[in-house]
């Protein structure tokens, strides 16, 4: 038997990068997936066909998480489509650089709205549902290492990541009760979409990855493995806590 037989998971930006690996990983090994996306349905039909052919079901879904009709009828959909929802993955995100002088108040906005009001939201609605069909479940949030570490110049995203690191300490207190457990992965330089001008940039990227003790730019199954672990019977008792998965990149500050 598959692990996640019989549970229905829900996966926020599932058309690409991080979302993607996590919604495969956990369809390929039994969950019924509902595959968010926003702006790439090429991309949740490559994780839908991905799941299909290893035998799972997935189910499309486009919403905004922004928009909170968009993340009613998500969480609607889940239950609709496969009669539960068990597993909430927000992973959406977004980051805008500049410098604080010249942050815009749109990209404040945007940035706020997608990493932390989003999940806000999608949680609450997720956990009402849960709540009154009297069943347990597990909410996991993709933050970044940046939930903790500074990060010039991303100064909207790290007030979001921090957001999002204390709304998970507060929902594991609040939803405990309710056996509903709460807990964020941390995420350090992978290679995604949301890196794609670093990646371009050889000079910055090998700077990046000297600082990283395990040598290499972490990938999407890097990260959808310990998301798997905490979506598990194993991680049953495991709740109000940030996993870091980043090669080491938090502990190795070096004067140089
Ligand atoms: C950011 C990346 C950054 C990485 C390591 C992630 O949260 O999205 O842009 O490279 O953290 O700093």
């Amino acid at each position: 038997m598959k692990r996640f037989e019989g549970k229905v998971a829900i996966v926020t930006g599932a058309g690409s990068g991080i979302g993607q690996g996590i919604a495969k990983r956990l369809g390929c090994e039994g969950a019924k997936v509902i595959v968010d996306y926003v702006g790439n349905p090429d991309g949740a039909q490559e994780t839908e066909a991905a799941i299909e052919k290893a035998g799972g079901q997935g189910s499309i879904v486009r919403a905004d998480v922004t928009r909170m009709n968009d993340v009613k009828w998500l969480v609607d959909s889940a239950w609709e489509q496969f009669g539960s929802a068990d597993i909430l993955v927000n992973n959406a995100g977004m980051e805008k650089k500049s410098e604080f002088w010249d942050t815009p108040e749109s990209d404040y906005d945007q940035v706020m709205a997608v990493n932390l009001r989003g999940p806000f939201f999608l949680t609450q609605t997720f956990v009402r549902r849960l709540r009154d069909a009297k069943k347990t479940g597990r909410v996991i949030n993709i933050s970044s290492v940046h939930e903790d570490m500074v990060f010039p110049g991303f100064d909207s995203y790290c007030c979001s990541k921090g957001g999002l690191r204390m709304l998970m300490r507060n929902l594991a207190v609040e939803l405990g009760p309710l056996g509903i457990t709460v807990n964020n992965v941390a995420p350090g330089a992978i290679a995604t979409p949301i890196n794609k001008a670093l990646l371009e940039d050889k000079p910055k990227l090998d700077a990046l990855l000297k600082n990283i003790p395990l040598g290499r730019m972490g990938t999407p199954e890097d990260v959808a493995g310990v998301v798997a672990f905490l979506a598990s019977d194993d991680a049953a008792y495991v709740t109000g806590s940030t996993f870091v998965v980043d090669g080491g990149l938090m502990r190795n500050y070096r004067e140089q």
